[in-house]
């Protein structure tokens, strides 16, 4: 993970490289550094152990000026946070180097060098680099050439930024298996991890490829492509706006995204839906041809994202009458299995960069699939290059770590794929008017919802002293309490682990006392009764329930039992609905323990490294 931020400008670029970090933390936060090359062509750096408003501070106290820089937001894979270990690192203060993703050689690359004379001044992979860089200076003193003849050495994943203190007006990006844009100024460049990072400076971007090296001055661009041929990448012009990284009035990010729900799904629905049918183009090109002819899905996803896989795959197989297979990303790349015919690959993924579901999706490439989909996010995302189909849910730039408005509008999305592809497989024409009226429906649903936030933030008190929680549904709605005990333990870090409520008695009943608060999700389905059986089994344990459940579906509360009663929803919309108070249930409580909600510990938004 990690994200890194760069540029080559006339005016002095520390402010560029500060603010983007902050857009950028998103992608890491437990270190924070910078390096500029001064006005007498020494390379200045600051390192901070902690988030980017402490580089901040140490800026302000004494800062650093120049026009080329480059900067980096931290995610510890090698070597633990401190100041060390964070990036820029530098090579006897010629040259200075930022890195996103994993040297996996670098054992190797760090014994060699040390056969040479390099003394380590840090545990990181990343080293290995910057020294090999410099090694390869002393051969060849073009610093374009030396990047080249280091990454022949590298294996792994690896986006960079390199600065040199004889070359100072030049940067030097690559990208391989991490992600790089370039952005373009007037008389100036720029590089980051993302677009957002660089809103405030420009609109109009370059995505590098696999394997590009882009050689950057003020005045001049040059792109090599991985044969290191000079190449031309279009131009882009992103429609985002610099201010999509406001808190809009939220205390947190994750609170607004939760609120924005009604929105995003609306935004997700507008031109997919006409008439009350799907466009299924709206998949891709090809999307009517290879959906008429499937007949398997299998996804593939990780975290929040392949809950969202479990709860497609229940619809795919009532409502498609197509067998649906869900499978967690990081598994199913180092598995062999078995392609059945006419199967489509659905890969899920909000930031898409999650590097084993990009994994999973280039494996499916080799294999007999019908085509590939992906569900994401971010238009310009590496999963949505690699893949055939794509179907972009128009959520909104995610900024919490945890996902709330993704998921509920990668549900849409996946509805909307179930109802395409079950036109050839029994949907009706009605059934597809009925499916799509309930979808449109769903903003207003969810608004009427998050009202009950007092209620839910009422709930969270009971909460906050306890050290474990379990969650219990049935059917599509296993999968919503995992994304509930998911939400819960990474925001609050209370242990939390959900059941299908009729395995309890087979093991995590022996849990259940006084002091283990048990939430359910109890929608009035045709599992309610067995359920309710379920929930009676904690109420004799003396566990404290917390039930979310349908206002007729004859949940009482009681002194050992809180219910928040939703209005009935179409029983295929409610896996949708019910996430929503369970997110609202997890911020809560972690708003009580003063967790920090939007960067929680140890965890970082886009996860680019295995
Ligand atoms: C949890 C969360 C993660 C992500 C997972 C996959 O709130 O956000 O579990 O869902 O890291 O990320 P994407 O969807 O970007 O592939």
């Amino acid at each position: 993970m990690c994200g890194i931020v760069g540029a080559v400008a006339q005016r002095d670029v520390s402010p560029i490289l500060l603010e983007g970090l902050k857009r950028l933390e998103y992608r890491g936060y437990d270190s924070a550094g910078l390096a500029i090359v001064d006005n007498e062509n020494v390379i200045q750096r600051i390192r901070v152990l902690g988030k980017v408003n402490q580089l901040q501070q140490e800026h302000d106290n004494s800062p650093l000026s120049g026009g080329t820089g480059i900067a980096h937001t931290r995610w510890a894979t090698h070597g633990k946070p401190s100041v060390s270990n964070a990036h820029p690192h530098i090579c006897r203060e010629k040259i200075a180097l930022v890195h996103n993703g994993i040297i996996e050689n670098h054992e190797s690359l760090r014994q060699q060098q040390k056969q040479a004379g390099f003394e380590f001044k840090s545990e990181t992979d990343t080293e290995v680099v910057v020294n090999g860089i410099y090694q390869a200076l002393q051969i060849n003193p073009d610093i374009l050439e030396a990047v080249f003849e280091t990454i022949t050495r590298l294996e792994g994943a690896y986006a960079l930024g390199v600065i040199n203190s004889d070359d100072p007006k030049r940067l030097i990006a690559v990208r391989k298996g991490s992600p790089l844009v370039i952005g373009i100024g007037i008389g100036e460049y720029f590089i980051a991890s993302d677009v957002f990072a660089l809103l405030p400076v420009t609109q109009r971007f370059i995505f590098l490829e696999e394997g590009d090296v882009a050689d950057i001055r003020r005045d001049s661009l040059v792109i090599y492509d991985k044969n290191r041929k000079v190449t031309e990448r279009p131009i882009n012009v992103s429609e985002l706006s610099a201010d999509v990284a406001d808190k809009a009035g939220y205390r947190h990010y994750m609170l607004k995204e939760i609120f924005s729900q009604p929105d995003a799904i609306a935004e997700s629905l507008k031109n997919r839906v006409d008439e009350d049918q799907v466009v299924i183009s709206e998949f891709g090109q090809n999307a009517e041809s290879v959906f008429s002819q499937v007949k398997a899905v299998k996804i593939v996803a990780c975290g929040t994202s392949y809950h969202a896989g479990l709860i497609a795959a229940g619809w795919m197989e009532e409502i498609a009458n197509i067998s649906c297979h869900v499978e967690i990303a990081s598994e199913f790349r180092y598995r062999k299995s078995v392609v059945t015919e006419s199967t489509l690959f659905v890969c899920i993924s909000q930031s898409g960069e999650t590097a084993d579901t990009l994994a999973a999706l280039q494996k499916a490439k080799q294999e007999p699939y019908i085509s590939t989909l992906a569900i994401c996010n971010v238009a310009e995302s590496t999963i949505t290059r690699e893949s055939e189909l794509v179907f972009l849910t128009h959520a909104g730039p995610e900024i919490g770590v945890a996902s709330t408005k993704a998921f509920t509008t990668q549900l849409v999305a996946l509805f909307l794929l179930v109802i395409a592809i079950g036109r050839n497989n029994g949907v009706s024409k009605e059934d597809e008017n009925i499916f799509v009226r309930q979808l449109e429906s769903l903003p207003g649903r969810v608004n009427q919802l998050l009202l009950h936030k007092d209620e839910i933030e009422a709930m969270a008190k009971n909460f906050a002293d306890k050290h474990h929680a379990l969650f219990l549904g049935r059917g599509s709605f296993l999968p919503v309490a995992m994304e509930g005990a998911l939400k819960l333990k990474e925001i609050s870090y209370i242990h939390a682990e959900a059941y299908a409520a009729g395995e309890l008695k087979h093991g995590p009943l022996a849990l259940v006392d006084k002091d283990m608060p048990v939430v359910a999700v109890a929608p009035n389905n045709h599992l309610l009764e067995k359920l309710k059986s379920n929930l009676q089994e904690v109420q004799a344990r003396e566990g404290k329930l917390f039930i979310f459940a349908d206002k007729n579906s004859e949940v009482e509360a009681s002194d050992s039992v809180v219910v928040l009663k939703i209005s009935t929803i179409y029983d295929f919309m409610a896996p949708i609905l019910y996430t929503v108070p369970l997110q609202l249930l997890a911020y809560y409580v972690a708003v009580i323990k003063g967790a920090d909600i939007d960067q929680p510990r140890n965890l970082a938004k886009s996860v680019t490294v295995e």
